[in-house]
């Protein structure tokens, strides 16, 4: 065998521990991207899939799906891969990712409801067809249940809100619904079915661990993001103003990450690396690089992809995480 053929035979027999795409939502051009997390600059031809979303048919509607929160990758029965995606203009919605179609547009949302209030993020109950959904001024969780089958997204209706201030994130992982919001991590069952089905608290709502500055103050406890380890199948990623933990779903306990203050998303791939993006420029609280570390070294960057003019909120891994 040649050396050349060697290395090469070498190379691919290396698992591709970074070969997985990331789905960010900037702000500034009202966008879903999805970008090979390899890809050496993230510019125009890098782009592997987008949704573009952008409403300007009445002024008076104009913002309804104005700046964009948050993206989530996930698989239905019947449609395959789809994203659902929040918007702080009051819309929410489901977007079809139909293989070959790079480009989407609100024309592509298969489900959509005006959720109010400064939506955060949207979550769907597998099997059952329902959809959660995150605003956080002041803060609620919304039910929106199928009345007529779990598939037929034609009859799906709005039904309970349940208080949870200043919630930032809702997520289901392993047969439960999380959500994220000031001071508090809440657990939810879901009981029933269609017209019926309901969120049920579990316990009490969860303190999320407590920072002090330098003169002892409590810092704020503002829920800003929670997503599940793509490593670890009981680990919860979650963020609030001041620091970023781990949250073991098995034994309820917390760790601090010491990855420090605003970040606004935070995910880990299989291989265990993390990326996130946090909050820094003085004159608005979006990202404009996505940043990457190591398991061993959460928060020490070893690259960074992204662009000196986004405004990026949320990075998810593409790739659905459960079932
Ligand atoms: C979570 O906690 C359980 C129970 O203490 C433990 O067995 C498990 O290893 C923990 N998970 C991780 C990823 O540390």
């Amino acid at each position: 065998m040649h050396l050349k053929s060697a290395l090469l035979s070498l190379s691919l027999a290396l698992p591709l521990t970074s070969a997985y795409h990331l789905a960010v939502t900037d702000q500034n051009s009202k966008t879903v991207r999805v970008f090979p997390r390899d890809a050496e600059t993230w510019n125009k031809d890098a782009i592997y899939w987008s949704f573009k979303c952008d409403y300007d048919p009445w002024p008076w509607q104009k913002d309804i799906w104005g700046d964009l929160s948050e993206v989530k990758i996930r698989k239905t029965a019947d449609r395959g891969l789809v994203a659902l995606v929040a918007t702080s203009g009051g819309m929410v919605g489901m977007v079809d990712i139909k293989s070959g179609q790079k480009s989407t547009t609100l024309r592509d949302v298969v489900w959509e409801a005006f959720a109010g209030d400064n939506p955060h993020s949207l979550e769907r109950i597998p099997y059952l067809g329902a959809f959660v959904a995150a605003s956080s001024d002041p803060g609620k969780l919304t039910l929106y249940v199928p009345t007529d089958g779990a598939n037929n997204l034609d009859r799906i209706k709005r039904t309970y809100r349940y208080d949870v201030p200043k919630a930032h994130g809702v997520l289901w992982h392993k047969d439960n619904l999380w959500a994220i919001g000031e001071d508090y991590l809440y657990k939810y069952d879901v009981v029933g079915k269609g017209e019926d089905m309901q969120l049920k608290q579990v316990g009490k709502r969860i303190d999320l661990p407590v920072v002090k500055d330098k003169k002892g103050k409590k810092r704020a406890r503002n829920g800003h993001d929670l997503s599940a380890s793509y490593k670890y199948d009981d680990i919860l990623l979650l963020t609030h103003t001041a620091e970023a933990y781990t949250y073991n779903t098995t034994s309820g306990e917390f760790e601090s990450l010491k990855m420090g203050e605003k970040l606004k998303s935070l995910v880990q791939h299989s291989s265990g690396e993390y990326a996130w993006v946090r909050g820094v420029e003085k004159n608005h609280e979006m990202g404009q690089y996505v940043r990457f570390s190591d398991e061993k070294a959460a928060g020490k960057e070893t690259t960074k992809r992204g662009w000196p003019n986004a405004d990026f909120y949320k990075a998810r891994i593409f790739d659905p995480g459960y079932e």
